[in-house]
C-alpha cells in the first residue's frame, strides 16, 4: 500500500471512511485486550491508531462519529461477574512518546492554569504498571466491594476475588473517611508468572503469553478457589469517590495510602520541572529489566490535588496526568510460514507464523501482518529472519526483515488471490481500502462461522455459554448455518438422534442452561438486535442511534428497506437529498453519514439478508429502547462564546468547564449563540453581541448562572 496519507491531505470523504475505519479497529482491539486479554497488536500501534483517529477528528469536527473512540474507554464488562457502577468513572491516560511530548504536557498545563513558563509545577512521576486497573471500595474503614474497569463506567465486581490478595487489607485503621475508594493495579511477577506458566505447562493447561493477560484471566476466574492458587499483587496510585478530601498533594496522598496499609509504588519521585521528570523516566528505563514486574512506562502527574481540579478531564483522560511510555521490546527470529485468516466481514488476513523465540521474558510463536499492503511494502517473505516486537502485552509484530540473512532464491509472498476456504472464491482489494477480502459473502464458511460468532457475542445476542468453540462445533455439524437456527436448537434437539446431552463434552444439564440461556434472549432490544447482524460500519452506537430513532422493529424495517429501494434507484447521486427522503433522514441522525447509509442499504438490498432478518423476527420479540434524558444544567445545550480576558479562569479552562455542563462553545457570534460572556478588554465580539441582541454576561454573572463562586 502507499504510505498513510498525511491527514492534513484527506478529503472530507476519505476522512470519514477513515474515521469509520479506526472506530472499528480501536473497539476490535479494545475488545480483544480488555475483554478477551488477548490483544492483537502492541501499544505503540494501538496508540497510533488513537492518535490518528485524533487528529482526524480535530480537522474535521463535523465528521466525529457518536461512536468515536475518543470518547471511550475499554470495552463493556464480560458476562459471568455482576456488573458495578463506577460512581467516579474509571478514565485512561494521554500518552506521550518522546521528550517533545512531555515537554507540551507541561506547556499546557501552565497555558491552562495561566502559569509563566518558568513558574514552578511540581509533579509526582510514577512507574506505569502493567496491569489491570481495579477500583476497591473501603465503608467504614471495610473493604466492601472491588470492581474492575471495564468499559470505565461499568465494571465487573471481583470482590471475592480480591479479598484472597494479602496486598489488599480487608480493613483500614483509622483516620480514613467513611466512604474511601482507592484505584490502582493489580498485577503478577514476573518469577511467578515464570512459574505459573511452569504448572500450566505440566498440566497440559493453557499458557499465558505475559504476566499482564495472566494476572487478568486469574482476577476473572469465577471459581475463587483458581484466583487464590494464583499469586496476585497491587500498587495503590489514585482514588475514586471520597467523603472527605485525602490530601493536598497526590505526594502525600501516597503517604496516606501507605499509612493505610497499601502497597505504593517505591520508586516513585516528586520533581519540580520536566528537565528531572525526565531524568526519572530515564532511571527507571534502565532499571527496567531488574525489576520483577513489568512496567511499560512513568507516569507524570501535577502534584497539588486543587490544580488538578481547575485542570480537569478532557473526554477520557485527566489533564493533569500523562503516561509517558517505553519504546517496545524487540528480538530476531525466522518466519517460517504466512498463514491466512479469514473474519467476519471477509476480511482476510497475514498471520506470521514464527520460530519460537524469547521477546523481553515472553515466548512469541505468531505476529500479525495486518494486510497485504503490510507484507509488500515490508517485503516479508516466507524463509525471512525477521526483527519482532511486542510492547507489554500483545500479539507482536514483524518490525522488519533482516535482509543480509534472506536465504538464497527467496521469492517474495504472493498474496493468495482466493479465499482459503473451501469454496475458492475470489479476493478483492476494494478501492480506498488495505485489507483483502473474500468475497463468497454468506456463501463462505469461515465468513459464516464468524457472522454467526458475532451474532451470539457480548455486546450483540450475549448468549451464555454460546461461544466462538460451540458456535463452530454447531456449525460444522449443521445444526446452525443462520442465526435464527440458533433459536430452533431447542426444539429441533428434542427429535434430534444425537441430542446435545449425548454429545462429548456436553451432559444434560449444560445442554439445558444452553437452552434456557438461549430462550432468554428471544426478547432482545431493538439496538442489539440491529449491532447483532452485522452489518458493516453498524457498530454498537450506530445501532444505539437507529434503535432510538426509529419507535420499534416495524418501522425501523420499513425505512431501511426503503432506503435500499431510494438507493438502488438513484445509484449516481451522491447528496442525500437527491437520493431520497428516508436516505437522507437517516443520514440526518447525529452524525450517521453516507457511508453507513450505504451500508445499511447494500445490506438490505441483498434477498438473502432480509430472509435472516425476517426468520429472526418471526421468532424474536424486539423491544424499543427508551431516550436518554437531556442534562439538567441551566446550560445544557446553550451555545456560549467567551471574549475578552477573564480572570478567575484561563480561557481553555472556562471552555472545559462550559463544556462540562453540555453547553456548546464558539469561536464567533452569531444569531445562534444564547450568552456571550464578556470579560476584560471585549472588542469586536462584544459589539457584534449587541448589535445581535444576544444576552451578554459578565464573568461574575456567568459564574451564578453556573452556580460556581469565584
Ligand atoms: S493514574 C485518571 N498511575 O494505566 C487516571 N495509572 O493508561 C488514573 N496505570 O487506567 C490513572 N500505572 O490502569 C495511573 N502509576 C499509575 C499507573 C496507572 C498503571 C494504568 C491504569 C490506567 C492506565 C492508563
Amino acid at each position: 500500500m502507499a504510505e498513510k496519507k498525511p491527514v492534513t491531505d484527506l478529503t472530507a470523504s476519505e476522512a470519514e471512511a477513515e474515521l469509520a475505519r479506526l472506530a472499528a479497529a480501536i473497539r476490535h482491539h479494545d475488545r480483544l485486550y480488555y475483554q478477551d486479554d488477548a490483544p492483537e497488536v502492541s501499544d505503540a500501534e494501538y496508540d497510533s491508531l488513537r492518535r490518528r483517529n485524533e487528529a482526524i477528528e480535530a480537522r474535521f469536527p463535523s465528521l466525529v462519529r457518536p461512536d468515536s473512540p475518543s470518547g471511550r474507554v475499554g470495552a463493556e464488562p464480560a458476562a459471568g461477574f455482576s456488573k458495578v457502577r463506577h460512581s467516579v468513572p474509571m478514565l485512561s491516560l494521554g500518552n506521550a512518546f518522546d521528550d517533545q511530548d512531555v515537554e507540551e504536557f507541561f506547556a499546557r498545563c501552565r497555558r491552562f492554569l495561566g502559569r509563566g513558563k518558568d513558574d514552578p509545577l511540581e509533579i509526582v512521576a510514577e512507574p506505569k504498571i502493567d496491569g489491570l486497573s481495579i477500583n476497591l471500595r473501603y465503608e467504614g474503614g471495610k473493604f466492601v466491594q472491588g470492581a474492575t474497569r471495564g468499559d470505565g463506567s461499568e465494571g465487573e465486581d471481583v470482590t471475592q476475588n480480591l479479598r484472597t490478595l494479602g496486598d489488599i487489607p480487608a480493613e483500614i485503621a483509622g483516620g480514613a473517611p467513611d466512604i474511601l475508594e482507592v484505584r490502582g493495579e493489580v498485577y503478577m511477577t514476573k518469577s511467578d508468572f515464570a512459574a505459573l506458566n511452569a504448572r500450566q505447562a505440566e498440566a497440559e493447561a493453557k499458557l499465558f503469553a505475559n504476566p499482564r493477560n495472566a494476572a487478568a484471566g486469574s482476577l476473572r476466574q469465577l471459581d475463587r478457589r483458581i484466583t487464590t492458587s494464583r499469586p496476585l499483587r497491587f500498587f495503590g496510585y489514585a482514588w475514586g469517590e471520597v467523603s472527605a478530601p485525602l490530601a493536598e498533594t497526590h505526594w502525600d496522598f501516597l503517604q496516606r495510602l501507605r499509612d493505610w496499609g497499601f502497597p505504593v509504588n517505591p520508586l516513585a519521585r516528586r520533581c519540580s520541572n520536566p528537565a528531572e521528570t525526565l531524568a526519572f523516566y530515564r532511571e527507571v528505563e534502565e532499571q527496567r529489566p531488574g525489576l520483577d514486574y513489568d512496567i511499560d512506562g512513568v507516569v507524570y502527574k501535577v502534584d497539588r490535588l486543587d490544580l488538578q481540579a481547575r485542570l480537569g478531564f478532557v473526554s477520557r483522560a485527566p489533564r493533569w496526568a500523562i503516561a509517558h511510555k517505553f519504546p517496545a521490546e524487540q528480538a530476531r527470529t525466522v518466519l517460517e510460514k504466512i498463514d491466512i485468516q479469514v473474519g467476519r466481514t471477509g476480511a482476510l488476513t497475514p498471520v506470521a507464523h514464527l520460530k519460537p523465540v524469547n521477546v523481553g521474558g515472553v515466548m512469541v510463536s505468531r505476529a500479525t501482518l495486518h494486510n497485504p499492503d503490510e507484507i509488500a511494502r515490508k517485503d516479508i517473505r516466507e524463509g525471512d529472519t525477521v526483527i519482532v516486537q511486542r510492547a507489554g502485552d500483545v500479539i507482536p509484530q514483524v518490525v522488519e526483515v533482516v535482509l543480509e540473512a534472506r536465504p538464497e532464491g527467496s521469492q517474495p509472498y504472493v498474496f493468495p488471490d482466493t479465499c482459503p476456504c473451501a469454496l475458492r472464491t475470489p479476493v478483492v482489494h476494494e478501492d480506498g481500502e488495505v485489507v483483502a477480502r473474500c468475497t463468497g459473502e454468506l456463501a463462505c464458511p469461515f465468513q459464516q462461522v464468524e457472522k454467526l460468532i458475532h451474532f451470539v457475542s457480548r455486546d450483540a445476542f450475549d448468549i451464555e455459554g454460546l461461544g466462538q468453540k460451540q458456535v463452530a462445533e454447531f456449525f460444522e455439524r449443521g445444526l446452525i448455518k443462520t442465526p435464527a437456527d440458533i433459536f430452533d436448537l431447542a426444539e429441533r434437539d428434542k427429535t434430534s438422534l444425537t441430542p446435545l446431552r449425548n454429545v462429548k463434552g456436553w451432559g444434560a444439564k449444560s445442554a439445558e442452561n444452553l437452552f434456557e440461556a438461549i430462550e432468554r434472549r428471544r426478547t432482545i432490544g431493538l439496538d442489539r438486535f440491529i449491532y447483532a447482524l452485522g452489518i458493516r460500519q453498524v457498530g454498537q452506537a450506530t445501532a444505539k442511534l437507529l434503535a432510538r430513532h426509529y419507535d420499534g422493529l416495524a418501522s425501523w424495517h420499513a425505512a431501511m428497506r426503503q432506503l435500499s429501494e431510494e438507493r438502488q434507484a438513484a445509484p449516481g447521486a451522491a447528496k442525500p437529498e437527491e437520493i431520497g427522503p428516508t436516505y437522507s433522514e437517516i443520514c440526518n441522525i447525529n452524525t450517521i453519514g453516507t457511508a453507513v447509509a450505504d451500508e445499511i442499504a447494500a445490506f438490505f438490498g441483498e434477498s438473502h439478508n432480509l430472509g435472516i432478518v425476517e426468520e429472526l423476527e418471526r421468532r424474536l420479540s424486539v423491544v424499543p429502547v427508551e431516550t436518554p434524558q437531556a442534562t439538567s444544567s441551566p446550560v445544557a445545550g446553550k451555545t456560549v462564546v467567551f471574549t475578552g480576558s477573564l480572570e478567575t479562569m484561563s480561557r481553555p479552562e472556562a471552555k472545559a468547564r462550559a463544556e462540562a455542563l453540555g453547553a456548546k462553545v464558539a469561536g464567533s457570534v452569531s444569531g445562534k449563540t444564547d450568552y456571550v460572556v464578556v470579560g476584560a478588554d471585549a472588542g469586536s465580539k462584544a459589539a457584534k453581541a449587541e448589535a445581535l441582541g444576544v444576552t451578554m454576561l459578565s464573568e461574575q454573572e456567568w459564574l451564578d448562572l453556573i452556580d460556581e463562586r469565584a
